[in-house]
């Protein structure tokens, strides 16, 4: 593939290389995601909005059993999470929900319902009577306090009527009220990423209380986005998917899928729309256009996702078999060489992302740390990351290409696989703690 790129000459190769995305473009990329953190979180003009999230660091000492809720990808979770001690965080139960594509564009309440529904099945296979609820909302929310979110608009294809303005953790509290749920309450609603950000401190300071937290929460799959812990700012959410910097290496087919989009709305989400699971493979079948036009044609819109761009990753077979038996899935016959453009597009888009992943970490532990002097520690989760080989590689190249080997060597990525639930329960946990401390933190 780095052969085929370096010469431009097929037009496969023209295409790959169209997804480059060169160190200097990278750097001013990082500069501009500092920039707009620091414009963001005094109320200046930016595409961050560094929301508050009115939790704070764990001590790694909080205990007790929480029913939580994870909305926010493909699927929603409706669990029972135990923490223990040693930083142990057990999901005694759960349940996972689908949603139909309908159900995604309709009224809010049934979908609330749906969730309320499955918490009933969780609380009363489990004989549990009365609990903290911790609800982890994934979508761009303005918390006003600990357990009220105010929906801002939605992303990775979700478009409930009605919804935006809305409390999110009213509407789920009179849906657990109309489940007969009265003493199941909603006690915190969280991002995604602040979960594991909370997760992985959690878990270092259950080993050893003096443990540094985690500085960064990363989420790397449906979508994406990023947390960080501010110090006197507090922990916050940065909605980093609507960041906007990245026209230097935007390509044709991205500016063509934002402007096309409906939802998230052309402009918004920029930055996702470039790297996460929900629109990688998106990109590959508007790209594969211009090199397998046949193979291309006959995929539907949003039919390839960041799940099937792993497995053709994966595919180490001399006839691509493994891309054959997914496209013959998808109901695609192609060519050997059909395939091999397949996997030449995905790696470079997925590389791409990754090293646009890289660029924001940079950005963002610069603004903790300008010159990292201090070890920081950056929690991801999410099916890209964990699922796509070789990519957490791509993202740490990246860092030694920005900072150098010796300060990229100061950054560690821990890997929290599964978090938001366990997450979640740590901080319902810290916001009982917090609450008997009469402390009230942004
Ligand atoms: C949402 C974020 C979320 C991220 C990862 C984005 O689309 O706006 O709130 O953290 O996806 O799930």
């Amino acid at each position: 593939m780095t052969a085929m790129a370096a010469s431009h000459e097929t037009p496969l190769a023209r295409s790959v290389a169209r997804f480059d995305a060169p160190a200097a473009a990278l750097e001013a990329i990082a500069r501009d995601l500092t920039r707009q953190m620091a414009r963001g979180l005094v109320g200046e003009p930016s595409s961050l909005k560094m929301l508050q999230t009115f939790t704070r660091q764990p001590s790694g000492r909080e205990r007790g059993r929480v029913v939580v809720v994870d909305w926010g990808g493909t699927k929603a979770r409706a669990g029972l999470v135990e923490l223990g001690a040693g930083g142990a965080a057990r999901i005694v139960a759960e349940e996972a929900l689908t949603f139909s594509e309908g159900a995604k564009r309709g009224a809010p309440e049934p979908v609330f319902d749906l969730i309320a529904r499955a918490v009933s099945r969780v609380v009363h296979a489990q004989g549990v009577a009365a609990a903290p609820l911790a609800f982890v909302y994934s979508y761009p929310a303005r918390l006003e306090r600990i357990d009220r979110a105010v929906a801002l608009a939605s992303t990775k294809g979700w478009a409930l009527t009605g919804l935006e303005g809305q409390d999110v953790a009213g509407l789920l509290g009179a849906a657990l009220r109309r489940a007969a749920l009265e003493r199941i309450a909603v006690a915190a609603v969280a991002n995604d990423t602040v979960a594991a950000l909370m997760l992985q401190s959690y878990q270092a300071r259950g080993r050893d209380p003096g443990a540094r937290p985690a500085d960064v929460g990363l989420i790397l799959g449906t979508g994406t986005n990023l947390a960080a812990d501010l110090g006197p700012a507090g922990i916050r959410n940065l909605e980093s998917g609507n960041f906007d910097g990245v026209a230097a290496v935007e390509t044709p087919y991205d500016v063509a899928l934002d402007r096309e989009l409906d939802e998230p709305k052309p402009g918004a989400q920029r930055f996702e729309k470039m790297v996460s699971g929900h629109y990688l493979g998106e990109i590959l079948r508007r790209a594969l256009g211009d090199v397998g036009p046949r193979a291309a044609a006959g995929l539907a819109p949003f039919s390839l996702d960041g799940a099937h761009l792993s497995r053709v990753a994966a595919d180490r077979s001399v006839g691509l078999d493994h891309v054959d038996a997914l496209l013959r899935g998808l109901g695609v016959a192609s060519t050997l060489e059909e395939r091999r453009g397949v996997r030449a597009l995905g790696a470079a888009i997925t590389r791409r992302a990754a090293r646009l992943v890289g660029a924001a970490l940079t950005g963002a532990v610069r603004f903790l740390d300008p010159e990292l002097a201090a070890r920081r520690t950056i929690a991801v989760d999410g099916s890209l990351w964990g699922g796509y080989p070789g990519f957490e590689a791509l993202v740490r190249e990246t860092f030694v290409e920005l900072l150098g080997g010796e300060r990229a060597g100061r950054i560690e990525t821990a890997y929290v696989k599964d978090s938001t639930s366990a997450g979640a329960a740590v901080i319902a946990a810290v916001t009982a703690a917090q609450r008997s401390d009469g402390c009230s933190s942004a």
